[in-house]
């Protein structure tokens, strides 16, 4: 799915009507620029392919939980998958509707889970069975029902990235179907639960419809064998991981994935909710930052930029592929994101030419003026690059790159390391642009610490 709202045109990449030069020169760099556009196409195309179904899109807070974008998904009817009590009240603070908050993850603390109760959120999705246990000692203790779906790990390989799969039994997520089966079976052993129903979420990415075929069938099966009065099971959630393109692999459409989800929801008489969180988000902003250095030891070639690993850590932390090209450039990029009929030849070469360094007639600025270069951030560690071993435009100081595909784990995995303040995150809408969170100062970077 190509880039709907980032194009380049009049000389440049623009982000909805907004010139990508102006934001960096009003904003300053490193800038998150957001498209609302982008945001509400995203959410109202799953919203779209799960129709057929009774569904409830509830959107990852993790991926991206800035407050004005969970307020404008909000708006479009989005509810919420959290992961924790800092993310509880980042959604109710943008008015997000409690009985549309799924809450997941293995560590809930006693907090977390009173929280969840009294906010009356719609489900806590169990991990364990000692979580079980304190849920219902916790709810016990407040004179509450805690509704709850358990979380099913159904030995389904994602086949994603190893550090992001979620749905084999090495990982340490959700409850294998053998003793899940008996939870059920012995709900009736814990009365301050209320069991509405199962989830699962096998990992993220999974550019494949067939993992999600799978682990329906073991999911549905499971809601068959085990209904009860006391186990209504009336919620069947399988999660997110639906892909978003980054380079120029195959992504399903919504559609795709639905097409073998929600036949077996039919089937048995659930109500579906997913949990979308990259599909909204990664394709919704870009990155920009600004070339400081250029850099050639005669061996390799640098383009120094000032942002770093601490504002976009996946390249670091899962060597993922963000697209990276010069926000003023004359011209379409040849990247599929930009439905360019260069791509194919760009993306080709670059595995031909992957690994290669040093090799002086590679690193020659070819014929339409590109070098191989690796863009690399300031921050003081070798993982600390955006791209490694491509070919752009041949950058000078000052020049503005954008490093696309930055919305979904973008700012959210950001950090302060190297004392670097965070950036500054706008949402552009048409025209206007405005900051939905200021660019941290140094004094954010000291604020609780005590200095004695
Ligand atoms: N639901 C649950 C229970 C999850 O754990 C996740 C993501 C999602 C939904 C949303 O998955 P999505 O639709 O965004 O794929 N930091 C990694 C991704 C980690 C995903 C963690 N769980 C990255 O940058 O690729």
């Amino acid at each position: 799915m190509k880039l709907t709202h980032f194009n380049y045109r009049d000389g440049g990449l623009r982000i909805e009507n907004a010139a990508a030069a102006d934001l960096a020169r009003r904003f300053g760099t490193p800038l998150y620029v957001y498209s609302r556009q982008s945001l509400r196409d995203a959410f109202s195309r799953v919203k779209g392919a799960f129709s057929e179904a009774s569904t409830t899109v509830c959107y990852s807070v993790k991926s991206c939980g800035n407050l004005s974008i969970l307020k404008l998904l909000r708006e479009a009817g989005a509810g919420f998958d959290i992961v924790s009590g800092g993310e509880l009240y980042r959604v109710i603070k943008a008015g997000g509707d409690p009985r549309k908050i799924v809450f997941a993850g293995v560590a809930k603390s006693d907090d977390e889970i009173a929280k969840a109760l009294e906010h009356d959120i719609l489900m806590l999705n169990v991990e364990s069975e000692a979580e079980l246990d304190n849920i219902q000692a916790v709810a016990a203790s407040m004179g509450r029902v805690a509704p709850v779906a358990l979380r099913l790990n159904p030995d389904v390989d994602g086949k994603t990235h190893a550090k992001t799969t979620t749905g084999k039994k090495e990982n340490k997520f959700g409850i294998d179907l053998a003793n899940a089966s008996r939870l059920v079976r012995n709900i009736a052993e814990q009365p301050n639960i209320r069991l509405l129903g199962v989830d699962a979420h096998i990992g993220s990415p999974i550019n494949d419809v067939v993992p999600y075929r799978q682990a329906m069938e073991r999911i549905a099966a499971f809601i068959r064998d085990h209904r009860s009065p006391r186990a209504v099971l009336e919620y069947l959630n399988i999660g997110g991981g639906y892909g978003s393109l980054y380079r120029n692999e195959r992504v399903p459409d919504f559609a795709d994935y639905a097409a073998v989800i929600v036949p077996h929801v039919k089937a048995t008489g659930c109500k579906l909710i997913v949990e979308p969180g990259r599909s909204i988000a990664a394709n919704s902003a870009a990155l920009l930052t600004r070339v400081l250095y250029v850099k050639d030891n005669g061996f390799k070639h640098f383009t120094i930029v000032d942002a770093g690993m601490n504002d976009l850590i996946r390249p670091a932390m899962y060597d993922s592929y963000h697209f990276c090209w010069p926000a003023e450039y004359d011209g379409i990029p040849p990247s599929p994101l930009f439905d360019s009929p260069g791509a194919t030849g760009y993306f080709q070469r670059e595995e031909e030419e992957a690994g290669i360094v040093g090799n002086q007639a590679l690193r020659n600025i070819d014929a339409e003026g590109l070098i191989l270069t690796d863009v690399v951030g300031p921050i003081c560690e070798s993982s600390d690059y955006f791209a490694k071993g491509r070919r752009i435009p041949v950058p000078e100081r000052g020049n503005l790159m954008a490093v696309f595909s930055a919305g979904a784990y973008g700012f959210s995995m950001s950090s302060n390391y190297n004392a670097r303040p965070r950036p500054a995150e706008v949402l552009v809408e048409g025209d206007d642009a405005r900051v939905i969170r200021e660019r941290e100062r140094y004094e954010d970077l000291v604020a609780g610490e005590s200095g004695s």
